[in-house]
């Protein structure tokens, strides 16, 4: 028996906790994402179940109130939730990451206060870093926090904000420093029902509808200084080193997409008759499968890969960035040629596959544009880091 450098088996607890995800999602999700996303509807009850299932603190030590999980790990339950529903596995990988930012840089009491109600899914929270004027030159933000002895004073509107108007407690960047530069931003908890604390418009999208994306509104909204987290400067960075989680997820849940997508055109053109035949005989359509299958593992290896350098603490900017940029596009193609194997019958709402397209192109564009993961990837090799 030789030794190898990479080793493709699960180990029996992520079997176990994959085959309990993909049971819970086809119970629970899949049956009812059409009309979720047709209806708008926000199913805050599926939270409450995935937090008693563990899945609410999947970044968050034991002692923390959470469940642990690897990175690696992770990405299984992304990826299975997303089969079932994009919008869901959404909410639920910003809540990790910011449950994950906080338990990581909060001090003992603040993480009394907020941890373990978040992992254990009393709590929903939310990560708000983008700003009208400020999406890809994050660090340009605006939203200004002013201290008055203990206190904080924020004014100023978020954007953007998945899991916004639902959850209960918001990660939200802001500027302690006047200027355009990352160094002067910090991190701020904010409880919803602070008073000067409410939300604005909500955001009609071409899909992710069962996922709220509302606009923040702070007009002298006065927090503790003790929901700081980090010191005064470091917002910047706690938002980016939590992205680089976030991305990793992302690129998860672009492959569940993806997988759903190519096992409704299999079977569909197995099925579906033409010109004396079932579609699938047809070379066109074989390619197009063909090519499915081969960039949804291809994308595997590379969040599999990704997620595995976080969890052994290896520097995995860069490759969070390509796991994100390369399963998201890879999705994207994916969900538009399932539709294209379906014909006419992909772009009506009797199958699944014209919400996977609508859902799956926002991929491209939240957490990061993938033309902002591409200057990551090229700063990494330029700093010798690629
Ligand atoms: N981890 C830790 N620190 C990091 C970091 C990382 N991954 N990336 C950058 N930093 C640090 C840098 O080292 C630097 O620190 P020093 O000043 O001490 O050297 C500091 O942060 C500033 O970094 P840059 O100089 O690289 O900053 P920049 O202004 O050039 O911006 C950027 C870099 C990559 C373009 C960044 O702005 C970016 O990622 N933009 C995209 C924003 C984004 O992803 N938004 C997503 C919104 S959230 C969302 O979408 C959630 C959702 O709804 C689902």
């Amino acid at each position: 028996t030789g030794e190898y450098a990479v080793k493709f088996d699960l180990n029996e607890e992520q079997v176990d906790i994959r085959d309990m995800v993909r049971h819970f999602t086809e119970q629970e999700i899949a049956p009812h994402a059409a009309a979720w996303d047709e209806d708008y509807y926000f199913p805050r009850e599926i939270y409450t179940k995935m937090g008693e299932l563990g899945l609410m603190g999947m970044t968050t030590p034991e002692a923390y109130g959470g469940n642990l999980l690897s990175r690696l790990t992770g990405a299984l339950v992304y990826e299975e939730l997303a089969k079932g529903d994009m919008a869901t596995a959404v909410g639920l990988s910003v809540h990790n990451m910011i449950t994950g930012s906080l338990a990581r840089y909060c001090d003992d009491e603040q993480r009394q206060r907020w941890v373990s109600r978040l992992a254990t899914g009393k709590l929903l929270g939310a990560f708000s870093l983008s700003e009208a004027g400020a999406g890809s030159d994050a660090a340009s933000l605006q939203c200004q926090a002013k201290r008055q002895t203990d206190r904080y004073i924020l004014n100023g509107t978020k954007m953007w904000v998945t899991n916004g108007g639902e959850a209960d407690l918001y990660l939200v960047m802001a500027r302690t420093q006047a200027g355009r530069n990352a160094g002067g931003v910090s991190c701020f908890v904010v409880e919803k029902g602070t008073p000067g604390f409410s939300f604005g418009k909500s955001e009609r999208k071409m899909g992710l509808h069962s996922s709220p994306t509302r606009e923040l509104l702070f007009q002298d909204c006065s927090i503790p200084a003790s929901n700081r987290i980090g010191d005064e400067g470091q917002g910047f960075k706690i938002a980016m080193a939590s992205l680089d989680s976030g991305r990793i997820n992302i690129g998860a849940i672009a492959i569940g997409v993806a997988q759903a997508a190519f096992e409704v055109a299999r079977d569909y053109a197995g099925t579906r008759q033409q010109f004396g035949h079932p579609i699938s005989t047809f070379q066109a359509i074989q390619f197009l499968l063909a090519d499915m299958m081969m960039k949804i593992e291809a994308a595997r290896l590379l969040v599999y890969e990704a997620a595995y350098k976080l969890d052994e603490g290896q520097d995995a900017i860069m490759y969070a960035a390509m796991a994100k940029c390369f399963a998201t596009d890879a999705a994207m193609e994916i969900t538009t040629n399932a539709v294209q194997v379906l014909g006419g019958a992909g772009y009506v709402r009797d199958y699944p596959v014209e919400r996977y397209m609508r859902d799956v192109k926002v991929a491209q564009i939240f957490e990061g544009t993938n033309q902002i993961q591409r200057i990551v990837i090229a700063r990494a090799i330029s700093s010798n880091r690629g």
